[in-house]
């Protein structure tokens, strides 16, 4: 029979779920609906799992008419996901690995750097890593491309009332789970959030042993 894993439960950090067990409740979506409309061409930058958060946002784009070109990265191919469906929502499509398995062997930053050479685009959409998402803000910036990303700092209540994901927006303290998660990426500070995201790295690293040992049991 499926376990229904409750709050106390996993407030103590060490459930693992098994297939078929469910979670006591969740909430959302919360934040602000994506803005979609017919901008022209547009180009979208996919990191590691932020890949997942793009998906329907490119899809949405091409369905709004949008000519989309589309720029993975990975460390390595195996660490791709969702290149199918990523592959059928765009009109041009790039794969890039840090390790040369697959496609251009380097970052999303160079493809996006040669896009931009070469043709016009309207909007850019990068949503990734920290330090992608940031590069892809500066490049874009040269070429006056606007740009919007989307950001994940650390949540607690996802409602606005805790301050926790705070993050600086064209100098304005912005809350990314009822403001966002997607703001315009020439204006984020980008070095401060990931000093904030580094806040409970041992607390982190701590949670992630115990998980390992747990699972090891
Ligand atoms: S997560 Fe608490 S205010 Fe956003």
């Amino acid at each position: 029979m499926a376990k229904i894993v409750n709050r106390e439960e996993m407030a103590q950090g060490t459930i693992i779920m098994q297939v078929g067990d469910v979670y006591f409740a969740l909430i959302g979506p919360l934040g602000a609906p994506t803005h979609i409309e017919n901008f022209g061409k547009v180009v979208c930058v996919g990191g590691g799992t932020g890949i997942a958060v793009l998906h329907p946002i490119a899809r949405a784009l091409k369905q709004a008419g949008n000519e989309v070109t589309t720029i993975l990265g990975a460390r390595s191919y195996d660490l791709l996901i969702m290149e199918d469906k990523m592959r059928a929502a765009s009109d041009h499509f790039h794969i890039c690995t840090d390790d040369g398995s697959h496609g251009h062997h380097g970052f999303v930053t160079d493809v996006l750097k040669d896009v931009l050479e070469k043709d016009n685009m309207d909007l850019a959409v990068a949503i990734g890593p920290i330090p992608m998402m940031k590069f892809c803000s500066l490049i874009t910036k040269e070429k006056n491309v606007k740009t919007f990303v989307s950001l994940n700092p650390i949540m607690v209540d996802g409602t606005g009332m805790c301050g926790c994901c705070r993050v600086s927006v064209g100098g304005d303290t912005k809350f990314a789970c009822v403001d966002g998660p997607e703001f315009d990426g020439h204006k984020v500070d980008f070095d401060e959030l990931a000093k904030r995201l580094a806040s409970y790295l041992d607390e982190e690293r701590t949670s992630l042993e115990t998980f390992e040992k747990c699972k090891a049991q």
